[in-house]
């Protein structure tokens, strides 16, 4: 969920500090692009150097730097505008009731007060400093303006106290901003089943009949479902690209004949189902057990027809699923794809066309048609596969009624 999200970490002035560390190395394995803003107390528990170097750009405290001969100060409104999200890491007792009145004294305050993106903060004092009323009532107020308060631990305190009030540790201060953001996704609680990828269709035990599909397309999607915060199966093609998410469950197949197992057994629990795997249409009837050596004359393989799964499902389709095909159509391009949309009983077709410079098998870009069954066609022009992926998903989304 925090892949490519901009998160701000604003640390203050407490021994919690020295933590922060960690959460900056957290957020950059999830994926996450980090800058940090210090108060100034906050200087004297840990070093702008160390947080600098953990993530890769300047860590700021002031508006102007009095040294900077050019004058450049660091421009609040800016910083809270570039923030995806902002975490309050260590949170003391001074700046929580600061962000509770609204008094802005420092670069972070000024940051916080401009921004308009989630907040979250995760408080660290002394156990009767968290016990304390106004603590109490300050965090309260700031989740009834709309700031996620992650709530602090019990250990040993820095006092030699032992009691609740110290920063929760920076793993679980990360998952539980991870998982806040999952529930907040606008496919959080349903399942979106993706194939991709080519199928293998065995002539014998080293031969096979294939097709040059990569699966790029239908592993953008799964992804960029996985984003929304579905929870994602993709059944996928012999040699496809992997998805960059672990949360994915990959079923891996080979023939068209497994594809059609997987999807038939995953799509009755499946909200969305996107079929954009490059299913091979034919198979030989009965493949040599044994590699086929060559006999001098003509050979001739019998074919047969595989299922076709994307039909399949149709017929299966409730009123409440939602089914997404694609067509590669040569000639009468969208005439065609209307035609398959229809037969097949989906609710949207992804039309591409081979002949269209930079798209289709291989490539990592590419340009679509979304033909969908009571609106009129929308092109998507021609951009990298995962932005491709999120457009189609924001057409699959704003089409069902979640
Ligand atoms: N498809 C499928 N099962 C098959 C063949 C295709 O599920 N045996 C799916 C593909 O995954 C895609 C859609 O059907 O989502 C359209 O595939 P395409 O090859 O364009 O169309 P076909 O139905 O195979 O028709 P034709 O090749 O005759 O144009």
């Amino acid at each position: 969920m925090l892949s490519g999200k901009k998160v701000l970490l604003g640390v203050t002035g407490s021994i919690a500090a020295y933590k922060a560390t960690y959460i900056v190395r957290h957020l950059i394995k999830a994926g996450a692009e980090v800058k940090v803003i210090l108060t100034p107390a906050a200087r004297d528990f840990v070093t702008p150097l160390t947080l600098s170097t953990l993530s890769k750009n300047p860590v700021l405290w002031e508006y102007f730097d009095p040294k900077d001969e050019e004058g450049k100060w660091n421009n609040h409104v800016d910083l809270g505008l570039w923030a995806d999200l902002i975490l309050i890491a260590p949170a003391t007792s001074n700046t929580l009731s600061k962000m509770a009145a609204g008094t802005c004294d420092n670069l972070l305050m000024g940051v916080y007060m401009s921004a308009k993106c989630p907040v979250y903060f995760a408080p660290a004092m002394d156990l009767d400093m968290y016990r304390h009323p106004s603590t109490h009532g300050n965090i309260a107020k700031l989740q009834s303006y709309g700031n996620i308060f992650i709530p602090s631990e019990s250990g040993e305190l820095a006092s030699g106290l032992v009691g609740e009030g110290r920063m929760a540790e920076p793993e679980n201060i990360v998952d539980f901003v991870q998982d806040h953001l999952k529930k907040q996704a606008r496919l959080y609680g349903k399942k979106v089943l993706v194939n991709a990828g080519p199928t293998h269709e065995p002539i014998d035990p080293v031969r096979f009949i294939g097709n040059h599909s990569s699966g790029k397309m239908g592993v953008a999607l799964a992804e960029a479902a996985c984003d929304e915060g579905a929870e994602v199966t993709l059944a996928l093609g012999p040699g496809s690209v992997r998805p960059g998410r672990e949360e994915i469950n990959v079923i891996d197949i080979t023939t068209a004949l497994e594809m059609n197992e997987v999807c038939e057994n995953e799509f009755p629990s499946s909200d969305i189902a996107i079929l954009a795997a490059a299913i091979a249409d034919y198979r030989p009837l009965d493949p040599a057990g044994e590699k086929i050596k060559k006999s001098g004359n003509k050979l001739v393989l019998e074919l047969v027809e595989n299922p076709d799964i994307l039909a399949g499902l149709g017929q299966k389709k409730s009123e409440k699923q939602f089914l997404a095909g694609f067509a590669l159509e040569t000639n009468n391009a969208v005439e065609n794809a209307r035609k398959k949309l229809n037969k097949k009983n989906c609710d949207l077709i992804v039309l591409n066309s081979p002949s269209d410079k930079g798209t289709g098998f291989g490539y990592d870009t590419n340009e679509v048609i979304l033909i969908s069954r009571n609106e009129s066609e929308r092109k998507l022009s021609l951009k990298n596969k995962k932005e491709l992926a999120k457009e189609i998903l924001d057409h699959i989304i704003s089409s069902i009624s979640l």
